[in-house]
C-alpha cells in the first residue's frame, strides 16, 4: 500500500468509529428524552435587601435531578429537592418563596450561623484577660452570633471548581468588632453537589485577632417532602453520639458530658424522633424536645466521620451526614407554631422541621473543659460537613 492509500484508510477507518461511537451515545439519549445531564450551576436575582442590595441565587443541579438553591443573603439553602422511593423529587428543607419572607421572624431556616452559632451564656466572655459583652438576643444569653449575624448578611459569591466539579464559593468579611467580637475575620462557606447526591458545606475562615469561631448551617429539614408536609415526630433517627452536653434552664451546657444510656437521648440505635418526646426526662423538659448538643464518637478528632442517619418511613427517604466537627446540635423544631408560613403558602407547624447542625459545643468560649472555639491570627480555621441524600 503506497503511503497516499495507508492515510486515506486510516481517514476512513478514524471517520467510521467516530460514526459508531456517535450512534451509541445518541440512542443512550434517544430523541424525546431530556438533555444528556451533567453538573450545573445557574445564576438568578432573587430580589433586594431592604437597603437595595441585590440578592442572587444559585441553583446547583446533579446528573441523577437532585437540585439545591442557595442565595447571597445569608448564604441561605432556599430548598433541596431530592427523590423518594419512587424516584419522585419534593423539597425536603423549610424556607420562603421569596426574599421578603427571610427579612421578618425567620428561626435561621437554611442559614449559615455565625461568629458563633448556639449560645454563649450571659452573652460574654474572656478571651486574652479581655472580657467581650455581646447582645442578649436570648434571655440571658446570646445566640447564633447575635442581632445580625451571618444569617442576616449579604455573602459574595462565585462558581469555582472544587474537588473537579462546579461548587458555590460564598465569602463575608466579619470587621472587628461586629457584633462585638474581636478581629476581622474572612469567611468562605463551598456549597457543593455532586452526582452520588451528596451536599457537601466546606467552611474555612482567617481573623487577624483572636476570635471565637463557630460556624454551621442551620437547615429545616422534613423528609416527607413538601408535598405532604407533616411534624417530623415519625422520622426515625440514628446518632452517632453515646454522649452530650445536658443544659441549664436556658439551654446552656452545665459544662458535664454524660451518657445517653438509658436516657431518650440514646439514638444509637434508630429510634423515632416523637418515641420518647413527652417523656419525663428533665432534659426534654428542658428543651420543649429536643435541643441539645450531642458529642459525635470520634476515633480521630476532625475527621470527616459519620454523625446520622435520619430515615422517613412513607417516602422511604433517608439522609445521612458526616462530619468534622466534634458535636452536632439535635433540634426538633419546637419553636415552631405555625407563624411562619412558607413556601407554597404552608404554615410551619409545630415540630414541622428538625435540624442537625453540626458544630464545636454551645458556649465553648466559657468551658475550658470542652474543646476550643477560639481561631488564633492567621490560623486556617476549616470545617467539612457532608449531607447524603438516598431512599429504601
Ligand atoms: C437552635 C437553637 C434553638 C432555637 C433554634 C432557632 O437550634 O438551639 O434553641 O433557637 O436554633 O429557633
Amino acid at each position: 500500500m503506497n503511503s497516499k492509500k495507508l492515510v486515506s484508510t486510516i481517514f476512513i477507518m478514524a471517520v467510521m468509529t467516530l460514526v459508531v461511537l456517535n450512534m451509541t451515545v445518541e440512542s443512550m439519549y434517544a430523541a424525546g428524552e431530556p438533555a444528556r445531564p451533567q453538573l450545573d450551576i445557574v445564576k438568578a436575582p432573587f430580589g433586594e435587601t431592604p437597603s437595595g442590595e441585590a440578592i442572587d441565587i444559585y441553583t446547583l443541579t446533579n446528573a441523577a435531578g437532585m437540585s439545591a438553591r442557595i442565595m447571597t443573603y445569608g448564604a441561605i439553602v432556599v430548598s433541596l429537592q431530592a427523590p423518594d422511593r419512587d424516584g419522585n423529587f419534593d423539597d425536603v428543607t423549610l424556607g420562603f418563596d421569596t426574599l421578603d419572607g427571610y427579612f421578618k421572624d425567620s428561626p435561621y431556616f437554611g442559614a449559615i450561623v455565625g461568629r458563633y452559632g448556639n449560645r454563649i451564656g450571659d452573652a460574654k466572655f474572656v478571651l486574652d484577660g479581655e472580657t467581650y459583652t455581646l447582645a442578649r438576643n436570648n434571655g440571658p444569653n446570646a445566640l447564633h452570633g447575635g442581632v445580625a449575624g451571618f444569617d442576616k448578611r449579604v455573602w459574595d459569591a462565585k462558581v469555582v471548581r472544587h474537588n473537579g466539579q462546579p461548587a458555590l464559593e460564598l465569602s463575608y468579611v466579619s470587621e472587628d468588632g461586629e457584633e462585638g467580637y474581636p478581629g476581622k475575620l474572612r469567611c468562605e462557606v463551598t456549597y457543593s453537589l455532586n452526582n452520588q447526591n451528596e451536599l457537601t458545606i466546606e467552611y474555612r475562615a482567617k481573623t487577624n485577632e483572636a476570635t471565637p469561631l463557630n460556624l454551621t448551617n442551620h437547615t429545616y429539614f422534613n423528609l416527607r417532602g413538601h408535598q405532604r408536609l407533616g411534624d417530623i415526630l415519625g422520622h426515625e433517627l440514628t446518632l452517632n453520639a453515646n454522649w452530650y452536653t445536658p443544659v441549664d434552664d436556658t439551654l446552656i451546657p452545665t459544662g458535664e458530658i454524660l451518657s445517653v444510656k438509658g436516657t431518650p437521648m440514646d439514638f444509637t440505635s434508630p429510634h423515632p424522633i416523637g418515641e420518647r418526646i413527652n417523656s419525663d426526662d428533665p432534659q426534654i423538659k428542658i428543651g420543649g424536645g429536643y435541643d441539645h448538643n450531642f458529642v459525635l464518637n470520634k476515633i480521630e478528632a476532625d475527621a470527616l466521620t459519620f454523625g446520622g442517619r435520619v430515615y422517613e418511613p412513607e417516602s422511604g427517604r433517608v439522609l445521612e451526614f458526616y462530619t468534622t466537627q466534634p458535636g452536632v446540635q439535635f433540634y426538633s423544631g419546637n419553636f415552631l407554631d405555625g407563624s411562619n408560613v412558607g413556601k407554597g403558602g404552608v404554615a410551619y407547624q409545630y415540630r414541622y422541621g428538625f435540624c442537625l447542625e453540626t458544630q464545636h459545643f454551645p458556649d465553648s468560649p466559657n468551658k475550658s473543659q470542652f474543646p476550643s472555639t477560639i481561631l488564633h491570627k492567621n490560623e486556617d480555621y476549616h470545617q467539612v460537613t457532608m449531607y447524603r441524600f438516598s431512599a429504601r
